[in-house]
């Protein structure tokens, strides 16, 4: 590949809500296999801990999970959620060919965390969340790539104990985000983007080339 196609396909990813009242019918839509698989060329350092490995039906060291709804799922959790929510999730629900709950696995802890602390802050457990996000990434530009909509979102009620129940997620896994896959044609939807997108400013706001 061309570095050209490959910064072009980098710039070409953007967050795109795709948000609707009214569901679509569900496409048969979802994201292929050969799509997926392109996650798992995200580095990582350090297998995930033997507590996430025994006793479960995905068994990768790699330190993330994604759990995948097809469009008619999608739908299904819209219909089911619809009573105790009505943000933007429940829009984008009604849109996706694909959403992917990702999640990735902290270590054990080891102390009695925080008030509101997710997980321990160690150095393990901030690479296996780099390692994941690594392969959230890679998925997002594999969807550009195929001229999937795409957007990363923090989840908000798909974030719940009552969601990860359904879905079957380990409570002891922890959501780095939700990741939306929409057509291409959105028919009456809305697109929203996001208002971070150019703001990101120069180079010279986040590089300092350190000469010694
Ligand atoms: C970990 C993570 C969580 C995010 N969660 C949200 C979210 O909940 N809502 C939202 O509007 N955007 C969310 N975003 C998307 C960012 O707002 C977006 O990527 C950023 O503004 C840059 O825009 P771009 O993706 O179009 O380049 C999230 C991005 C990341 C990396």
């Amino acid at each position: 590949m061309s570095s050209e196609l490959f910064a072009r396909i980098v710039h070409e990813r953007c967050t795109e809500k795709v948000l609707s009242e009214e569901p679509f019918p569900a496409s048969g839509q979802t994201l292929a296999d050969e799509i997926l698989e392109l996650a798992a060329w995200a580095p990582f350092h350090r297998p995930a801990h033997d507590v996430h490995l025994q006793d479960s039906e995905l068994t990768a060291l790699m330190p993330w999970r994604f759990y995948v709804l097809d469009a008619s799922s999608c739908r299904k959790l819209r219909e089911e959620l619809l009573e105790k929510d009505s943000s933007n999730v429940i829009k984008m629900l009604a849109t996706a060919d694909c959403m992917v709950q990702v999640t990735w696995l902290p270590n054990p802890t080891q102390v009695e965390l925080p008030e509101k602390s997710l997980f321990e802050a160690t150095l393990e457990n901030m690479e296996h969340l780099a390692a994941a996000s690594a392969a959230v990434q890679n998925l997002l530009l594999a969807a550009t790539s195929n001229g999937i909509r795409n957007y990363w979102s923090s989840g908000g009620v798909l974030r719940s104990p009552e969601v990860f129940k359904r879905l079957g997620i380990p409570t002891q896994e922890i959501l780095l985000g939700a990741l939306f896959f929409s057509p291409q044609d959105v028919q009456s939807a809305t697109i929203a983007t996001s208002k971070l997108r150019d703001k990101r400013g120069p180079l010279s706001g986040w590089v300092k080339r350190v000469d010694l």
